[in-house]
C-alpha cells in the first residue's frame, strides 16, 4: 500500500495548519485495511480532506487517509439509490447527482469535505442534513477486521453527531454511503435565505442559491483558511432560554422536539463584539462569527487559544459553553475543550 514518512499535511487541512505526521497511509482496497491492524491498535487519526480537522501541535498521529473511489447508481419505480465510496468529495457528488436529474441534496452544496466524512458528523445546512437520505453505510471494523452494514437507525444521527463520534470512534472506516433519494421530489425551503425562490423552481435553482448564500457568508478555505462552523450551535433548556430571551428579544432561537431550544452561536458571538477579533494569526471572521480564520500563519495552538477565549467570553455573557464541531487532533490522539460550569 502507498504510504509516505515525515509528511506534512498543510495541504491537507483546510485551516493550512503545518504539522507533520509520522506516516501516512492510503489504503485503496480492503485487503489493504486488512493490513493496517498494527498501526489501529495504536494511536491514529482518519484523515478524509481536512475540512473539519484542526491539528494542535506541530506532530499529528499516524494518518490513514483512504483512497476509495466510485458512484453507482440504481432505481425502482419510486426512488434513486446512489452509493458512492468514501473518498469522492461531497460537493461533485451532489453535482453529480442534480445533474443526472436525481434530486435532494440540492442544499447540502458547497459543504467542504469527502463523502466518508459527511455522516460522521451527519452534516446539514439549509434545513437538510444527510442522514434524511442515508439508507446505509458500509463500515470497516478494525476488530472485527471484516466490512459491515449500518442501517440509518443504527448510525444514531443527531445534530452533528452520530455513531461514529462516539460507540464506534477510531474502531474503523466509514469506506462506503448509500442514499436514497425518493423521486417524488419535493423542495425544502423553509431557511429563511431561500424562501424568497419561488415554490415552483427546481433542485439546480436551489442549488445555484445555496452555493450563492454559502459564497457571500463563508470564506473560501483556499483564500482564508478555515474549517466552517467552528462551534455547534447550543441547546438550552427552556428555563434558560426565557431567561435570555427577556434580557435579549431578538435573540434567534429554534424550538427542538425535547423542549429544549437550540440558539445561534453566531448570534451569541457577534452579541458579545468578539466579530473580526484577532489574535496571534487567529480571527474570527467578519462575516460569520461562527467560523474561525487562519489569517497570518497561525499555528493550530494559536486557533485553539482563540477557541477558547471564545468560549470563555460567550460563558461570562451567557452562561453557555460552546462545544467545537471541529476535531482537535494533538499527537497522542483527539483532545476537547473543557466544558465550562
Ligand atoms: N448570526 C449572527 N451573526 C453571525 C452569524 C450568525 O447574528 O455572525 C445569526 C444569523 O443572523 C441567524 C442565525 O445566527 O439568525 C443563524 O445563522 P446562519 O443561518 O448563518 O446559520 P448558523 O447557525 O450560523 C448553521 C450551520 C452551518 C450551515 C448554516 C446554514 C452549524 C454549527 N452550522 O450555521 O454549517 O451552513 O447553519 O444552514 O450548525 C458548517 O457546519 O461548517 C456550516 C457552515
Amino acid at each position: 500500500m502507498k504510504s509516505q514518512q515525515q509528511f506534512s499535511l498543510q495541504k491537507h487541512n483546510s485551516f493550512a495548519i503545518t504539522a507533520t505526521t509520522p506516516v501516512i497511509y492510503y489504503p485503496k482496497t480492503i485487503q489493504e485495511l486488512k493490513s493496517l491492524t498494527t498501526v489501529t491498535k495504536g494511536i491514529f487519526y482518519i484523515l478524509g480532506e481536512g475540512s473539519n480537522t484542526l491539528f494542535v501541535e506541530d506532530i499529528t498521529p499516524v494518518i490513514i487517509n483512504p483512497d476509495f473511489l466510485g458512484i453507482n447508481i440504481s432505481e425502482t419505480n419510486d426512488y434513486y439509490e446512489v452509493s458512492a465510496a468514501c473518498s469522492e468529495n461531497w460537493h461533485d457528488l451532489v453535482c453529480f447527482c442534480i445533474k443526472k436529474g436525481i434530486n435532494g441534496l440540492e442544499n447540502l452544496a458547497l459543504i467542504p469535505g469527502s463523502v466518508g466524512a459527511a455522516p460522521v458528523q451527519n452534516i446539514g445546512a439549509y434545513g437538510v442534513e444527510i442522514a434524511d437520505f442515508i439508507e446505509s453505510v458500509t463500515w470497516f471494523d478494525f476488530g472485527k477486521n471484516k466490512s459491515v452494514q449500518l442501517t440509518r437507525q443504527e448510525c444514531q444521527f443527531e445534530y452533528r453527531n452520530s455513531i461514529f463520534k462516539q460507540n464506534l470512534k477510531n474502531k474503523g472506516i466509514i469506506t462506503n454511503v448509500t442514499l436514497r433519494f425518493i423521486k417524488k421530489w419535493q423542495a425544502k425551503l423553509s431557511y429563511q435565505g431561500l424562501n424568497r425562490l419561488s415554490e415552483n423552481c427546481n433542485a439546480l435553482d436551489i442549488m445555484n442559491a445555496v452555493i450563492e448564500l454559502r459564497n457571500s457568508k463563508l470564506p473560501d478555505p483556499k483564500i482564508i483558511p478555515n474549517a466552517g462552523s467552528f462551534f455547534k450551535n447550543p441547546e438550552v433548556c427552556s428555563d434558560q432560554f426565557n431567561l435570555l430571551k427577556d434580557r435579549f428579544p431578538e435573540l434567534p432561537f429554534y424550538p427542538q422536539k425535547n423542549g429544549n431550544v437550540k440558539l445561534a452561536a453566531g448570534w451569541l458571538i457577534e452579541k458579545a463584539n468578539l466579530k473580526g477579533y484577532q489574535m496571534n494569526g487567529a480571527a474570527v471572521h467578519n462575516k460569520q462569527a461562527l467560523v474561525l480564520t487562519n489569517i497570518e500563519s497561525a499555528k493550530g495552538e494559536d486557533i485553539k487559544n482563540l477557541a477558547i477565549y471564545v468560549q470563555k467570553t460567550i460563558f461570562d455573557n451567557f452562561g453557555i459553553s460552546l462545544q467545537p464541531e471541529v476535531r482537535m487532533i494533538a499527537e497522542q490522539g483527539e483532545v476537547f475543550l473543557k466544558e465550562i460550569h
